[in-house]
């Protein structure tokens, strides 16, 4: 049987370990031809082992597929481009962008130093920015010079992104940027043929293994282990392969074995009174509005 992803060329960010390395897996599992992206640094993003993305590509081709190892830094314009032209230039084409890369540098927000504001902000926002934009160029020259593009990108935003995580101020409002990247790229990338979706996973990594130690343990022997991070990539799989057709701009969360597909801000209780407001009206206004509205999600780790 033909894989969901026979002849398609995908890039993943980050692809060394953890979430990148079981999409790019499942990717190729699904008969695409990977590249496999990643720097190779530290958890904090600091220079750190190198040569995961090289490890990855030996294990997809002794599993009988075709990758191609990158060891660009997906947060500048040089690494984006050469990330687009390695699949372009061993591959023949670009069909679909995971963008997974990044790391933490997590501080409550009164000791956050401004290089770990920076640098977080950096690798998750500009590093989504970046490899979509070098794409994009391509895709659209395609599109002009008249060859259908069926195109997909996935990114990677997160409950933190979502609702917000204490501790993570920076790493927050990096992965919301991502969600309004995501809705504004749907609708730019839309008319030549590319569809822009965005996960928010929850999965057993360096990044995740000792601050939630507890939610992320595997299980005994034979029970299902809801946080190994190969539980995501079948969505990824799906959301970057020509069957997903027609969805786009959604956000999804994959966790486990459970898919749920998350319904952003929309208007709640509103009052207009056709006129300015004085403070004091707009206080009295605000406080019968909330008292109709529903209270929001809890913000991760608050007390
Ligand atoms: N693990 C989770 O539960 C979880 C939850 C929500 C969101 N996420 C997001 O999922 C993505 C993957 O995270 P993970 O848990 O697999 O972490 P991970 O640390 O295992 O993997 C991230 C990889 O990105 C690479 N990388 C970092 N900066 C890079 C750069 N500038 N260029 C190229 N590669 C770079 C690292 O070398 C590393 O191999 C991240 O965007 C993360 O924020 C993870």
């Amino acid at each position: 049987m033909a894989g969901l992803c026979e002849g398609r060329v995908v890039i993943v960010t980050g692809a060394g370990r953890g979430l990148g390395r079981a999409h790019a897996l499942a990717f190729a599992a699904e008969g695409a031809k990977v590249v496999v992206n990643d720097l190779g640094v530290g958890l904090d993003g600091l220079p750190g082992p190198d040569g995961p993305a090289a490890q990855v590509v030996a294990e997809i081709a002794a599993l009988g597929g075709q990758a191609v190892a990158h060891g660009g830094d997906i947060a500048t314009s040089g690494g984006a481009a050469s990330l687009v032209a390695a699949a372009v230039d061993t591959f023949g084409r670009l069909d679909t962008l995971v963008n997974n890369a990044g790391f933490l540098r997590d501080r409550m927000l009164v000791n956050l130093d401004e290089d770990d504001w920076d640098a977080v902000m950096r690798v998750h926002l500009k590093g989504h920015f970046l490899p979509l934009r070098s794409a994009a160029a391509w895709w659209r020259a395609e599109a002009k010079a008249g060859r259908p593009v069926a195109a997909r990108v996935v990114n990677t935003s997160s409950g933190a992104g979502l609702l917000g995580s204490v501790g993570q101020g920076n790493y927050s409002a990096a992965k919301a940027g991502i969600l309004g990247l995501t809705a504004v790229a749907a609708q730019e990338m839309g008319p030549y043929g590319v569809q822009v979706n965005a996960i928010a996973p929850a999965a057993r990594t360096r990044m995740t293994e000792r601050t939630f130690a507890e939610t992320m343990a595997a299980p005994g022997a034979g029970g299902f282990d809801a946080m190994a991070p190969e539980n995501v990539s079948p969505l990824v799989v799906w959301l970057g392969a020509d069957a997903s057709a027609g969805v786009t701009g959604r956000v999804f969360e994959a966790e486990g074995g459970r898919i749920t597909v998350m319904e952003g801000w929309r208007p709640g209780p509103t009052a207009d009174r056709g006129a300015r407001w004085t403070p004091a009206e707009a206080g009295e206004a605000a406080a019968k509005l909330l008292a109709a509205a529903q209270a929001p999600l809890p913000v991760y780790g608050a007390r």
